[in-house]
Order: structure tokens, then C-alpha cells, then sequence
């Protein structure tokens, strides 16, 4: 039928339509076509129009200018994905289903409320696990209703494994993140790797028996995998966890295309397959970042780091401080700044402040930009989201590989709340927790200004020993007051 509506049309666009005889005959085939689909045939069509919107809004988020409206885009798929779930008649419970949205929704409301800008990450690492757990739970509901599951059931031992994993990593990620104490520190013990494997293989293994399984061994096979997702994240601290939350990302979206092969959903598929394939492709991005193999990561061959330098050591009376009267002196006297934001940027809340210094030193006459290194802050592309949210413009972001080579021709790089990634010891010392991590060079500026609270180190807990360089000069205190601070200064000069 549509065949040979799609034929009409053809014929209709070769021989143009001037017969109301054609026209007629196209809009009796169009509405016998249409009268013929099937609820399936509709609701697949629904999944078409959301799985094309999903993939136009990851397109509008690759970059800052479309952002939004991909975001939007993405929405509104998930609107449309979830309307045509709803209406294909597949509902077993309205009230049920009525009530676990306004739960939902009322969380979401509630967290987007409440939850502050810098715990965006935890949240975001939240959201991972509970989608991973979401797909464990759909996955072995749908098992308890199948008493031969065959291929469904591979698909569901999988959507068990990998599900449970992002689960319990998620959830360590977010600790982590969230610098509790618990979790601050990698813990491992001899021999974790060869235990994660283990449990790899019997998670596989327990995958692979699920064709003609039950229940029972998909609650083992969830048990083990909720433990490898524990084992794999705790070992890892310091510079590694950009790509491990980038990789659990993916992992959660693995889950849910899984689970979409259990209940035959295709939406499902297609959306869990591009968070999927979008994470890896971040992960891969935060490896370069890193500069490490994802091989390396994927085998999980997380090494500890050797003994942290003493930050005695490091910085006793080697610290020269400024205030904010020094640099807007300093400043006055530029030709080229660049800013270096980081976590504290976020933290501070400075976006707005820097923004406007930035807009006094253009109005005279110097050259400003921003050097974005790809993991300061928390989460990929933080520092780029706070720079957007004060309209800074865009061609003045620069990337680390395009910026670096440029910071001998800067006067005065100012570096707020940023530590680990302008931090020379990735360079100098093999057994750092930030070893081999490509830093900003700021040290390469004729002078640099640290914007930061106190000397305490950044989320690797390595003294940075940028700090007592002879063309350092530390600003104490929080990044926008100080800024607010330098701001006034220049304005009065
Ligand atoms: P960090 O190394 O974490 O340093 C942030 C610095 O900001 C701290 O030293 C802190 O010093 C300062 N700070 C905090 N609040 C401040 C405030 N109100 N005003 C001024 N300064 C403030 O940040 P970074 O250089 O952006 O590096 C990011 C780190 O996070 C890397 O180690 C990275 O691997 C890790 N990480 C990144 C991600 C992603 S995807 N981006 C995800 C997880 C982990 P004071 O306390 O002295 O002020």
C-alpha cells in the first residue's frame, strides 16, 4: 500500500498535477494508506519522528550556539516517545502509570529546585545510575512474566549486567564527586583486578544462561554485577573520573537499549544505542583529554599513584601574594589576557564578574580570551556552559591544543579556581595521580595571577607547585569577590 502510494506520488511529481481526476486518485490511495496502519504501524511511526528529533538535538549540541534548541529538540522527542508509549495501548495500569509520572515529576521538580549549579555533576551522575537500574528493573519484570525467554533473555541477563554496573558506579561516581570522605580516596586491594574479571566472566556467563533461565539467576547475575560496578569505580580517583563518567554515561545508555531488545520496543533501542555511541564517543574524547588509551580504561588497569609531595615542602616561603589594586595595575599595562577558568569559577559562581573585567579590558584595547582545558570543572563542557550563561562570545573560548602554543605572547594569565589543570606536576612527576594530563602551560605567561581561596589542593589532592613560581602571584580569596574587587580597582585607575 504505501508503495504504491509512494509510486502515486512519483508519477504525480514527473507529470504535473492538472487532472482533479490524479489528484483524487492520490488522495484515495493516501487515505486507504493511512486507513490501513495498524496501532503498531503508528506508534513506529511516532519512534521515527522522536528518534529523528533525538539525533537533531545531539546535532544542535555540538555546538554552544545550537545548544539549546538541541536540547529542546531532544525534549520534545522524549515527549513524543513517551505520549506514543502511552497511547499504543500497551498501558497495564493507568492509575499505576499515572501515579509513578507525578512521583517522577514531582522529584524532578523538586531536585531541579533545590540541587545547587555545582552539584550539577553528582545529579548528573545520579541520573546515570538510576536509568541503569530503571533498565534492571524492566528487564526482570519482563522475565518474570516469559518462561522461555531465548534471545529475550540473553538480552535481559545483558540489560542485568551492564544496568547493575552503571548502577552501583554511578552512585560511587556521584560520592566521589560530591568529595564525601568515604569515597575521597581510590581504595583497591591485591589482586581487584583479577576479581572484577571474575565477576565479569560469571556476569557473561550468567548472560548467556538467562536464554532458558529464571528469576533466580537473574538475581544472582544482578547481585555480582551491582559488586563489579563497586569494584570498578572505587579504585579510581584523581584524573581518571572525567573518563569514567563519561563511560558510565554510556553504559547506562547500553542498559536501555538492551532492555528495548527485551520488550521489543524500538524507541527504546534507538535511544538507549545513541547514548550509548555518544558517550563512548565522549569517552574517547576525555581519554585524549587525559591522555589515555580507552583500551586502558576499558580493562579498567587503574594504577595507584605513588606518595603525595608535602605541601610544606612545596610552597614554604616560596608564595608571593597580590591584591586586586596590584593587578588592576598589572593589567592596565597589557596587550593580551587570558582567563583560566576552573572548578572555583563554578563554585564562586564568577561567570558574570569575569565577563564584565573582560569587557573593561577590551573597551581598553586588550585582547581577551578564555583557555578552556577539556575537564576543568566537574563535568565535560562545564566551564563552556557558565562562560555561555554570561554571554561571553564565543570565538573567545579557546581549546587547550589551540591556546598553549600562544601563552608565551600573554602578559598576564589569570587562572580563577582552576588547579589541577594548569598544574606542572602531570608533566614532571610519572607517579602523580594527574600524571601524563596535558595541562594549560600558563606557567608560560609573563606573569600569572592564581584566583583561589587558600593553598589547598584541587580535586587530585596534589599541592600544585605553580603556586611558588617566580612569575606566580597568588590572589587570595573567592573568585568573584576578588574579580568584583579587581573590576572596582580598574575603574578607578
Ligand atoms: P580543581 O583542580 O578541582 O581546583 C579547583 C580549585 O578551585 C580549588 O583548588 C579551590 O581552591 C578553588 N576554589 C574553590 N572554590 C573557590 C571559590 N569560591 N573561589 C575561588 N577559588 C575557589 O579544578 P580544575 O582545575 O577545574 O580541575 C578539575 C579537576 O576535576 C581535575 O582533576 C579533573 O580530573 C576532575 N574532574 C573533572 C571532571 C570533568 S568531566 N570535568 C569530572 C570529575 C572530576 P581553594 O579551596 O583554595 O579556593
Amino acid at each position: 500500500m504505501i508503495d504504491n502510494l509512494f509510486n502515486m506520488l512519483l508519477l504525480a511529481k514527473q507529470e504535473p498535477l492538472v487532472e482533479s481526476e490524479t489528484v483524487a486518485e492520490v488522495v484515495d490511495v493516501a487515505t486507504e494508506a493511512v486507513s490501513s496502519f495498524s496501532a503498531d504501524s503508528w506508534a513506529n511511526l511516532g519512534y521515527l519522528a522522536a528518534a529523528i528529533l533525538f539525533i537533531l538535538g545531539i546535532k544542535g549540541m555540538t555546538h554552544p550556539r545550537t545548544a539549546v534548541r538541541g536540547n529542546m529538540l531532544g525534549a520534545v522527542g522524549m515527549l513524543v516517545a513517551v505520549l506514543v508509549v502511552l497511547l499504543s495501548g500497551n498501558v497495564v495500569s493507568w492509575p499505576v502509570a499515572f501515579v509513578a509520572m507525578l512521583a517522577g515529576s514531582a522529584g524532578g521538580v523538586w531536585l531541579a529546585n533545590t540541587v545547587q549549579m555545582t552539584q550539577m555533576p553528582q545529579l548528573v551522575a545520579l541520573f546515570n545510575g538510576f536509568g541503569g537500574i530503571a533498565s534492571v528493573l524492566v528487564a526482570g519484570a519482563e522475565l518474570i512474566k516469559v518462561s522461555n525467554p531465548g534471545v529475550a533473555g540473553v538480552a535481559a541477563g545483558l540489560t542485568g549486567l551492564i544496568g547493575s554496573v552503571t548502577f552501583t558506579g554511578s552512585l560511587i561516581a556521584a560520592g566521589k564527586l560530591q568529595e564525601l570522605p568515604q569515597f575521597k580516596k581510590p581504595w583497591s586491594f591485591g589482586g581487584q583486578q583479577f576479581v572484577s574479571l571474575g565477576l565479569l566472566l560469571l556476569g557473561l556467563l550468567l548472560s548467556w544462561m538467562m536464554a532458558d533461565g529464571t528469576g533466580v539467576e537473574f538475581v544472582f547475575l544482578v547481585l555480582a554485577s551491582l559488586v563489579l560496578g563497586a569494584m570498578l569505580v572505587l579504585p579510581i580517583g584523581g584524573a581518571d573520573m572525567p573518563v569514567v563518567i563519561a563511560l558510565l554515561n554510556s553504559y547506562s545508555g547500553l542498559a536501555a537499549a538492551a532492555a528495548g531488545f527485551v520488550i521489543s520496543n524500538n524507541v527504546l533501542i534507538i535511544a538507549g544505542s545513541l547514548v550509548g555511541a555518544s558517550g563512548l564517543i565522549l569517552t574517547q574524547i576525555m581519554c585524549k583529554a587525559m591522555n589515555r588509551s580507552l583500551a586502558n580504561v576499558l580493562f579498567a588497569k587503574f594504577e595507584a599513584s605513588g606518595p603525595v609531595a608535602d605541601a610544606d615542602d612545596v610552597y614554604a616561603g616560596k608564595i608571593k601574594s597580590t591584591s586586586a589594586d596590584e593587578v588592576a595595575m598589572l593589567l592596565e599595562g597589557g596587550q593580551r589576557v587570558i582567563f583560566v577558568p576552573g572548578y572555583g569559577l563554578a563554585v564562586a559562581q564568577a561567570q558574570h564578574a569575569v565577563r564584565e573585567l573582560a569587557d573593561l579590558l577590551e573597551a581598553s584595547g586588550v585582547t581577551v580570551e578564555y583557555a578552556i582545558h577539556p575537564v576543568a570543572g566537574r563535568m565535560p563542557g562545564h566551564m563552556n556552559v557558565l562562560l555561555a550563561e554570561a554571554d561571553v562570545p564565543y570565538d573567545q573560548l579557546k581549546e587547550m591544543d589551540e591556546i598553549n602554543p600562544t601563552f608565551s605572547q600573554c602578559d598576564v594569565a589569570i587562572v580563577i579556581g582552576a588547579n589541577d589543570v594548569v598544574n606542572p606536576v602531570a608533566n614532571t612527576d610519572p607517579t602523580s595521580p594527574i600524571a601524563g594530563m596535558p595541562i594549560l602551560e600558563v606557567s608560560e605567561a609573563r606573569t600569572v595571577i592564581m584566583i583561589k581561596r587558600s593553598l589547598s589542593p584541587g580535586f587530585a589532592g596534589i599541592p600544585n607547585p605553580l603556586f611558588a613560581a617566580d612569575n606566580c602571584l597568588m590572589l587570595f580569596g573567592d573568585g568573584k569577590k576578588v574579580l568584583v574587587d579587581i573590576v572596582a580597582a580598574f575603574k578607578e585607575a
